[in-house]
């Protein structure tokens, strides 16, 4: 439930008050509901979130964002308390790999490194190499220097990246985020007819004939960056619903179209301004990773944050 503006103001002041209070601060994905910027200490994608919980000196991070992406905080920041404001809050992607799954996929494909996109369960990090990000992924993959890489859960994220490289083989797992598997060429290409001169910014997790339409492939924070660095002035944006209303918000004097009405992870909506107020005040919901699963999934989160790009 999106909060009525004359209770918007209320809130926002308690939850400032609470932050201040509690040494607190909020993490926002750019998949959430704009409105939660407002309360938001940083607002970004997977990789700049990751990086802030690494190093906040805060005592309490409360996390706008999907389950695993709290789950990270945690194992970055294990003497910090993490709270998610809605535990309904998953991600499609992440459930579409189990420890099980992982090990068989290794067992088919002995002695290859795996990279494994943070969009994953702590488990599922804790039996892989290094972790990357839709940000980082070429880099991550380069850095290891194999001819061959394991790539869980996205086939897309891990396809594009091998487009990316010159001699590396990415074999990849089946897993997908459905919002961004669902795009069609079709969505873009009939946004394309409509206007002719929008620049197409596509976020990897898209199929690679979408990728193939693009201007510009990166991460969330990647894409609006790029935005706001154009001299173009009309974008299709290809990637969920939630980049769109921030560059909306951010550049009044620039027009842009979401690829299709469907690009919206309801998941990452759940979260309101009525819960971050609820999870400050209650110091809920906290969560907790088993410290043997998290010791072996920092070395993959850790190896990762180092890397820069
Ligand atoms: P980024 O935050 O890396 O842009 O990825 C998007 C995503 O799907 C996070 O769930
Ligand atoms: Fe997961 Fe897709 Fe939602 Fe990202 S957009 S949180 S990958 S379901």
């Amino acid at each position: 439930m999106i909060v009525k503006l004359d209770n918007k103001a209320e809130i926002i002041n308690k939850i400032n008050k609470l932050k201040k209070e509690k040494n607190a601060i909020v993490l926002a994905h750019t998949y959430q509901n704009v409105e939660i910027d407002e309360v938001a200490d940083f607002s970004g994608d997977s990789l700049y979130l990751s990086r802030m919980a690494a190093s906040t000196d805060a005592d309490i991070i409360v996390f706008a964002g999907v389950y695993f992406m709290a789950e990270t905080a945690k194992i970055l920041s294990p003497k910090k308390t993490v709270l998610l404001p809605n535990l309904e809050a998953g991600c499609a992607m992440a459930d579409k790999i189990n420890l099980k799954q992982l090990r068989e996929f290794k067992e088919k494909y002995p002695e290859i490194p795996v990279v494994c996109y943070v969009n994953s369960t702590a488990e599922v990090k804790s039996e892989s190499d290094i972790c990357c990000t839709s940000a980082n992924a070429v880099n991550v993959v380069k850095s290891l220097n194999s001819e061959k890489v394991l790539f869980v859960p996205d086939q897309h994220l891990g396809s594009y990246v091998e487009s990316q490289l010159d001699g590396v083989k990415v074999i990849t797992y089946s897993g997908f985020c459905p919002i961004h598997h669902e795009i069609t060429v079709e969505d873009v290409n009939t946004k394309k007819k409509l206007y002719p001169n929008a620049k197409v910014m596509v976020h990897p997790e898209c199929t690679s004939d979408v990728t193939a339409l693009a201007d510009f492939v990166g991460s969330t924070t990647a894409i609006i960056k790029e935005v706001k660095n154009s001299k173009d002035n009309e974008f299709i944006i290809v990637t969920e619903k939630g980049v769109v209303d921030r560059l909306k918000r951010d550049c009044p004097q620039k027009s842009f179209i979401l690829v299709n009405e469907r690009a919206i992870c309801n998941s990452m909506k759940l979260i309101t301004l009525e819960d971050i107020l609820a999870a400050l005040t209650e110091e809920k919901h906290k969560i907790e990773v088993d410290s043997n699963i998290a010791q072996k999934a920092l070395a993959a989160i850790d190896r990762m944050v180092k890397i820069n790009g």
